[in-house]
């Protein structure tokens, strides 16, 4: 679409000096403010690009697809620059992770052509069998509604785009509302290395945009990467989605179990990491530490000394904890830190929990209990809730009660007691991570969730496999 028409100012979640001398949110720029109509222009070029499969997209070669893709690339990585600084200023992450988000990115599509590459080889052979002679095909599924979260505004928005448009479907997205100025770079990339209708970008309010795109009947897959209340929400709201393919990433709660024999120092290095990278605001973040009462006190004194000692900062000076990017954050956080307070928890880390505008010092918050909100809220941001335990079932209860199941982190030095818990807990949840941080990488893995975690598999080849169906040619071989 055309970045024209009625906009919307974005602002940077940093603050510096106004006129008046009182800090302002920094203005980054304007997007496009579409209503209902637009949206459904874009929604259109899609469907007529498709044209219930027979349009030039769909039934483009692979080789050729893969051909604009690869153009895409190129272009893309000749915008690296201002698309990393505006991940820099539109969510906050530090130069090193905005790079290594657009640097990821590149190799998952470089990754997912590869992957196409071979799924297309093996399309090509043909079975016999029961005296029929069939190939067996993967065909697109139509159009595609991708929306992704604020956090990954590029790499979890072409996660779902990516293999969508690869597998031949054509593709309306919505980037998130934070990490929307960043596709502005992109556009132009997205308008010459594919045909006209393939790629459509909508923007502006999802209250306005989303429920038309919805009502239309011509979406036929729907990705979304966020909170679990909205794909909720949109489900309640538009019962056609039951009907829909979904390709869901949602909220999760992962634990870290610690057991007695932990070694503090490995637990505490990845806690700290998989607890604040990115202040906290990734799905796969460890977001509450069960450990064990013999250690539970060692446990959060170091983890207490590491926390304050992150470093904070903006995100040029590469820290691990910078402003937020959600406005209401900070309050939300203080309401769960309040709550677990007047329920006779503490924070355990010098100044943790302190506010300035968007900022907000990381806390470790002890002894919390499942009477307080942090135990089952998704806090995606900086707060550590750490619950002491005495026998191991209480936290292996906990994990079969939570409504999430994405990863958890277990700790521990005997490797025949590790290995024993390794089953029951696998079938919880769908990654266990012995002695390390929770993580959705290395993206040819697997990644996913039971329960209100996810539906559907994102990794290379599977979210290729997510956004087609198999389909088959067969013949009697008289
Ligand atoms: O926010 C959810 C992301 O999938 C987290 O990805 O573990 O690579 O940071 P990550």
């Amino acid at each position: 679409i055309p970045w024209s028409g009625p906009q919307t100012p974005v602002s940077s979640p940093i603050h510096m000096a106004g006129d008046g001398g009182s800090p302002e949110p920094v203005s980054l720029g304007h997007v496009p403010d579409l209503d209902a109509d637009r949206a459904l222009e874009c929604l259109e070029a899609a469907h007529r690009a498709y044209d219930h499969g027979r349009g030039p997209w769909p039934t483009l070669p692979v080789a050729e697809r893969l051909g604009h893709m690869e153009d895409f690339v190129h272009r893309m990585v000749a915008r690296k620059d201002p698309v990393v600084r505006l991940i820099m200023w539109e969510i906050c992450k530090s130069r090193k992770d905005a790079e290594k988000e657009f640097t990821r990115t590149v190799q998952y599509i470089r990754d997912t052509i590869d992957a196409l590459k071979d799924l297309d080889r093996a399309s090509s052979r043909f079975v016999f069998q029961e005296g029929l002679l069939a190939q067996i095909r993967r065909a697109p599924l139509g159009v595609a509604l991708c929306m992704g979260p604020f956090n990954y505004p590029l790499n979890e928005t072409f996660a779902t785009l990516i293999p969508a448009l690869l597998m031949g479907n054509t593709v309306v997205f919505k980037p998130p509302k934070h990490g929307c100025l960043l596709y502005e770079p992109l556009l132009e990339a997205f308008r010459d290395a594919f045909p006209p209708g393939v790629v459509n970008m909508v923007t502006g309010s999802g209250s306005r945009v989303i429920p038309p795109l919805m009502e239309s009947g011509k979406v036929n897959v729907f990705a979304f990467i966020g909170t679990s209340r909205v794909a909720n929400s949109l489900r309640q709201r538009h019962p056609k989605l039951n009907r829909l393919r979904c390709v869901l990433g949602l909220e999760a709660k992962n634990p870290a179990i610690i057991l007695p024999d932990a070694d503090l120092e490995v637990t505490v290095r990845e806690c700290v990491l998989g607890g604040l990278s990115f202040n906290g605001q990734r799905c796969t973040a460890l977001k509450i530490f069960f450990v064990h009462k013999s250690l539970a006190e060692r446990f959060v004194r170091d983890l207490s000394d590491a926390v304050s000692s992150v470093p904070v900062g903006l995100p040029w000076e590469d820290p691990v904890i910078t402003p937020l990017a959600e406005p209401g954050k900070p309050d939300y956080l203080a309401s769960l830190i309040d709550d677990a307070l007047a329920l006779g928890a503490r924070v355990t880390n010098d100044g943790g929990g302190s506010r300035h505008y968007s900022a907000f010092r990381p806390a470790v918050v002890y002894p919390v209990d499942a009477r307080m909100r942090l135990f089952h809220e998704e806090q995606f941001g900086p707060v550590l809730p750490v619950v002491p335990y005495e026998d191991l079932e209480e936290p292996v209860r906990a994990v079969i009660e939570s409504p999430y199941g994405q990863q958890l982190s277990l700790f521990g030095t005997d490797p025949e007691r590790m290995a024993r818990l390794i089953d029951p807990l696998v079938n919880q949840v769908c990654r266990v991570n012995l002695n390390c941080q929770c993580q959705r990488g290395p993206d040819t893995f697997p990644f996913t969730g039971r329960k209100d975690s996810a539906e559907s598999t994102l990794s290379v080849a599977d979210a290729l496999r997510a956004f087609s169906i198999r389909t088959l040619v067969a013949a009697r071989d008289d």
